[in-house]
């Protein structure tokens, strides 16, 4: 029988080409996002996406969404929650702010709940999120970006611990990317840039292995060593 996946924030960037490499490894698959064009172009070249849904992290109802999608699927093996956003905001104006915090703090909690409920329910599962490098340290053009990758980074192992508790085979990973080469990428001088299929190739390969945190491209973890030693 087919694994099943879903992913959230299928629409561009890394999403899109997790979807492209899930597809051919045999996955059927759900994808979300706002930009539902998108997501229908994709499908409409791939068969093996079942599923296409508009989805809103930032509104309560997306987790209704993601219900109703692993009702249709039946049983999914993997959710990814690859939907993001972040500005540098050098004015420290609060929109941005306050978007980033409910797209990257409250949106992601909301559907990575709704996922873990769904995997205990069915007895395993495997959720993905794609937290950031940025998670490491506090960021001067974009404080609540950095902040809100700690959120997830630090709520993905508590879902880890709680899984690993219920003694099921429910599986979590946190992706820490550093520079990938997407609209997302918004830093002046960006260096050890990965193109958006580079980062897919090894996100696959961390979910295949079932790795609790991976570093996109994997020099990054250097980055992570020398941040928890440099002085404020
Ligand atoms: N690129 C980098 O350098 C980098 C580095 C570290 C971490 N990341 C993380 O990687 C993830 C993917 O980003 P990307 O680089 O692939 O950039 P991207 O191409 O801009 O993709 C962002 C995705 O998030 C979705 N999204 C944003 N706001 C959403 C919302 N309110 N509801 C639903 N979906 C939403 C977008 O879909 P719609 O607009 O269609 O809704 C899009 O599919 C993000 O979480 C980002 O923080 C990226």
């Amino acid at each position: 029988m087919s694994k099943s996946a879903i992913i959230i924030g299928a629409s561009s960037g890394i999403g899109l080409e997790l979807a492209k490499l899930l597809s051919e490894r045999g996955y059927l698959l759900g994808i979300a996002a706002r930009r539902v064009d998108l997501l229908e172009t994709h499908a409409s070249g791939d068969p093996r996406v079942k599923l296409v849904r508009q989805m809103d992290l930032t509104e309560p109802k997306s987790a209704g969404v993601l219900e109703e999608m692993i009702g249709s699927l039946e049983s999914v093996d993997l959710v990814v929650i690859s939907s993001g956003t972040g500005h540098l905001n050098p004015d420290l104006a609060w929109k941005p702010e306050a978007e980033t915090i409910e797209t990257n703090v409250t949106g992601f909690a909301r559907l990575a709940v709704t996922a873990m409920r769904a995997f205990e329910k069915q007895g395993h599962g495997h959720l993905v999120g794609i937290s950031s490098v940025a998670a490491l340290r506090g960021a001067a053009e974009a404080p609540a970006y950095g902040a809100s990758k700690a959120f997830m980074s630090r709520y993905l192992q508590g879902l880890h611990f709680r899984a690993k508790r219920s003694g099921l085979p429910i599986r979590v990973t946190d992706v820490r990317p550093g520079f990938v080469d997407t609209a997302m990428m918004k830093a002046d001088k960006p260096f050890w840039v990965a193109t958006p299929a580079k980062a897919a190739a090894q996100i696959v390969e961390a979910i295949e292995s079932g790795r609790r945190i991976v570093y996109v491209s994997r020099r990054w973890a250097l980055i992570d060593w020398l941040l928890r030693y440099l002085p404020e």
